[in-house]
């Protein structure tokens, strides 16, 4: 059967309070209408049509170029909305899905289940229906006696025995191409909200002798994102579907209700994830690593067996067996080769770390190639930044820096060589030397009895900070 989809996303949402489009307001991740696209892929409905209005550039840059738009100019309704696709539809012949575009928990096994139903039964049109807790506001559902779909009737337009069914319309629909076409061209806006209704299609079907179905759905699935609050309830449960689908593979959530896991990040199996952890973008995480508590990785990739405690890191890349934090920040464009240790206040920017290096505690590295089995004593800092310009730090493998030392860069520490703790290094260290810039030390014998003994003769000025003054 040929399947094509129409997605009904002009709308202006104004009960999102946003400036822009709803459709692109995301949810784990992922752009509501991206959900649906995805879902709608899963089923094999590759042609799919978006009608676009509010904000129609937005929502054509998150869709890109595999999927086809048209404008509706003014919004005038659903129905008005899918007429603006009937240039796409002429001349098909299958089943053609009708969705909103801010329904993103629909799932393609819902699809499927509706769509098998459509093409068994010989229908003109399937709803996806579902019995709602609080059904206010939804067009509902109304069956006749022997319980077949008569019409869907608006909640502004419904009486207040209609108003007691429960079951509503999730706006989702298949219809068979032709027959959504002619029903189309003959709906009108008489009704409370002056508006094209795609929901009187299927009375009209059914007067013309056509047979329409519903397939009850779980009311879940069948959301659809109006206002912040329901974008954040969305979010939980595609959330809670995620770190599902990561459990059944064999990663270790210890509470999904505290880790936030994107549509898109990839965790390899044995791995554990603690609370506190969100993992965002394209995160890609290797097996049996330890992430968190408390961390936050976006757009970053891990490899096996590495741990990162209470750490952040961004657009980077980190090697297998590598001990990360705790509190320690990883910034774009960094490499950390196999067995690297980042540890307590340790930042790392735009630099290639090799392995087995180590920066265990208060360092900074920015702008820094950095070899194999580098030391970086605690209070290490690349002066990479005169104010002006950005300057590299080439450490070759085996370098040991001593704590609290400063590489004024541009500089280049050569292989196997040592640099004394406390140094200012200015210029390039020879292999295998000791670098040692610091004053040497005076010692100045008896200074604080001959100090003393000034200040009880009153010969000097009280210690004023002392005084509390
Ligand atoms: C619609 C259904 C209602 C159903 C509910 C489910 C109609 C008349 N009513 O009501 O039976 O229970 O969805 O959520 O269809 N849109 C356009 N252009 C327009 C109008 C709307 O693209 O001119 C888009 C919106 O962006 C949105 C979708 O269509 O994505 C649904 O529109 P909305 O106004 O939210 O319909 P509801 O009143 O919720
Ligand atoms: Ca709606």
């Amino acid at each position: 059967m040929d399947i094509c989809a129409v997605v009904m996303a002009a709308g202006e949402g104004k009960r999102m309070k946003t400036t822009h489009s709803k459709v692109v307001q995301r949810a784990a991740g992922k752009p509501l209408v991206s959900w649906v696209a995805s879902a709608l892929c899963e089923v094999g409905a590759n042609e799919q049509v978006y009608i676009v209005g509010h904000r129609q550039e937005e929502v054509r840059e998150v869709l890109g170029e595999d999927v086809a738009f048209v404008l509706q100019e003014q919004q005038l309704g659903t129905g008005h909305a899918v007429m603006q696709a009937a240039p796409f539809l002429e001349g098909r012949n299958g089943c053609t899905i009708v969705l909103p575009g801010d329904a993103p928990l629909i799932t393609s096994e819902t699809l499927e289940s509706a769509l098998s139903l459509f093409e068994a039964g010989d229908y003109a049109a399937v709803i996806v229906s579902a019995n709602a807790p609080n059904p206010k506001g939804y067009g509902r559902i109304i069956r006749d006696e022997s319980g077949n779909v008569r019409k869907i009737v608006e909640d502004r337009d419904a009486t207040e025995e209609e108003k007691k069914c429960t079951e509503i319309n999730s706006s989702i629909y298949c219809y068979r191409t032709p027959l959504l076409l002619s029903a189309l061209g003959r709906i009108d806006a008489k009704n409370a909200q002056k508006e094209y209704y795609l929901t009187d299609t299927i009375e009209i079907l059914i007067k013309d002798g056509h047979k329409v179905g519903a397939y009850i759905a779980a009311f879940d699935e069948t959301r659809g994102v109006n206002d912040r609050y329901e974008l954040q309830q969305v979010g939980k449960i595609l959330n809670n579907r995620l770190c599902r689908k990561h459990m059944s593979n064999g990663v270790q959530i210890i509470d999904s209700s505290t880790t936030w896991i994107d549509a898109q990040v990839e965790i390899g199996q044995d791995s554990i994830i603690l609370p506190g952890t969100f993992l965002k973008g394209r995160t890609v995480i290797g097996n049996e690593c330890i992430i968190g508590e408390n961390s936050r990785l976006e757009d970053v990739t891990v490899g096996d067996h590495t741990t990162i405690e209470n750490s952040v890191a961004r657009e980077c890349s980190i090697g297998m067996n590598c001990r990360i934090g705790p509190y320690s920040h990883i910034r774009p464009e960094s490499v950390l080769n196999d067995n690297v240790t980042i540890g307590a206040f340790v930042e790392v920017k735009n630099s290639t770390i090799g392995a087995y290096s180590r920066a265990r505690h208060l360092t900074y590295v920015g702008d820094a190639q950095v070899g194999k089995n580098v030391n970086f004593g605690c209070g290490t800092v690349t002066c990479n930044y005169d104010g002006l310009d950005k300057s590299a730090c080439i450490i070759k493998d085996n370098v040991f820096i001593g704590g609290n030392s400063n590489l004024i860069s541009p500089i280049t520490l050569h292989e196997d060589c040592y640099i004394a703790a406390g140094s200012t290094i200015t210029d390039d260290v020879p292999e295998l030397s000791l670098a040692i810039a610091r004053n040497p030390q005076q010692i100045k014998e008896n200074w604080v009895v001959n100090k003393n003994r000034l200040r009880s003769a009153k010969l000097i000025q009280p210690d004023r900070r002392r005084e509390g003054v």
